[in-house]
């Protein structure tokens, strides 16, 4: 199984992930800051009838474990690729695609997030996609990245397994030289698909000896419950690969504890919904269990009304372990730089808290133990 840039290999074991979170003295966050622009991006606070004050937000090195790449399509590289491919677009311009960018739930964005992708043809279309996405993730901070693909999706209209996995991966095999970015390829399965379409796919995956990873689980949640995928997850676990699931984004928490104990996924993709379960956050608190957390995507699908009442503060105070993510930046207003720009500016989140996710990205990261001690001391721990 080939991995990217130094990762493990697939089922090893994270080691640093269980270390304790060191103190607020320990992390010196001015040494975080010593390679970068002291001000990297300005955020603007100002209450209605207050003079608006220009806050510096610092820039730190994290990773981005909920990435979708299809979720990458800027709308501009949208338009070149149809040309270049000779497709015709349902929309004249790219205002009236943006103006489609009005999601009322998942299915809603899900429904454009895949016509949008008959505009990817070829590996280097694929490849194309990819490399924008790590050139502003590196911008963002980002240092590593856990990059999701959904096989099945571009499997279903007619383009070779080869195609997609052959054109992403061979950008991510250079990452970290060209981008700084380490990464890692996870193969995410349609929830709304069987589960023998699934398994048909990660077989093709395995004989091909694809560099993947680790395995994950999208698409629409309501309806489609952990338990459809018992087996899938387990050949996976047989495998060697790494195993991550959506769960509790519009789904109820009772999703979270069946990918937990049915699936034995080492991550949840999302997870806000535990916070209707104090027993399942009790469980989640004293496992550490990593919650890859989506404000801005949260938002624009009406997971949560406004990112003013978004639940990670409430997340962080009860001590889950929650980093902060894009999931599909293209569509939902921002990487992970604005994600962060965002929760600073509307609910304060603190330089503490920012640290404190950043740390919990890298460590909740499938990264070798190496390459997290250098990202880590990057962060300001030693
Ligand atoms: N596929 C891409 N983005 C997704 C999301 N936010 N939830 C479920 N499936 C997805
Ligand atoms: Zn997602």
């Amino acid at each position: 199984m080939e991995t990217y840039d130094g990762a493990p290999e697939p089922g090893g074991a994270p080691a640093l992930s269980d270390a304790p979170l060191p103190t607020a003295e320990e992390a010196n966050p001015e040494h975080a800051a010593k390679d970068r622009p002291a001000e990297d991006q300005t955020v603007t606070e100002a209450a209605a009838d207050e003079p608006v004050v220009e806050q510096p937000v610092k820039l730190l090195p994290v990773a981005e474990l909920h990435l979708h790449i299809e979720g990458t399509l800027e709308p501009e590289l949208i338009f070149a690729l149809a040309e270049r491919n000779g497709i015709e677009l349902p929309y004249a311009d790219l205002d009236e695609l943006r103006a489609r960018y009005e999601f009322t739930d998942l299915q809603s964005f899900l429904d454009l997030y895949y016509a949008n992708m008959a505009v990817l043809q070829t590996e280097q279309d694929f490849a194309d996609m990819t490399r924008a996405y790590l050139e502003r993730a590196a911008a963002a901070g980002v240092r590593h990245a856990e990059i999701m693909i959904d096989p099945q999706a571009h499997v279903s209209r007619g383009i070779p397994l080869e195609t997609c996995v052959n054109g992403v991966a061979s950008v991510l095999a250079n990452s970290l030289a060209e981008f700084g970015v380490s990464t890692l390829l996870i193969a995410a399965f349609l929830r709304d698909l069987s589960e023998e379409s699934a398994l048909g796919v990660l077989e093709q995956l395995l004989a091909m000896n694809a560099p993947i990873a680790g395995i994950g689980l999208d698409s629409a949640e309501v309806g489609n419950p952990p338990a459809k995928f018992e087996r899938l997850f387990a050949r996976a676990k047989e495998a060697g690969l790494h195993r991550i699931a959506h769960a509790g984004e519009e789904g109820p928490p009772s999703y979270i504890i069946d990918a937990l104990e049915l699936l034995d996924v080492e991550r949840i993709d999302h997870g806000i919904r535990c916070m209707e379960d104090p027993d399942l956050v009790e469980h989640l608190v004293a496992e550490r269990v990593p919650l890859t957390v989506c404000p801005l995507s949260n938002v624009r699908l009406r997971a949560v009304d406004t990112l003013a009442e978004h639940p990670l503060p409430a997340m962080l105070a009860a001590g889950l372990n929650v980093s902060v993510n894009s999931d599909d930046p293209a569509y939902f207003g921002g990487y992970v730089d604005d994600n962060f720009v965002q929760l600073q500016t509307v609910l304060g989140l603190s330089e503490f808290d920012r640290v404190r996710l950043a740390s919990n990205s890298i460590r909740s990261s499938f990264a070798d133990d190496e390459r997290k001690t250098e990202l880590l001391a990057e962060l300001g721990y030693s």
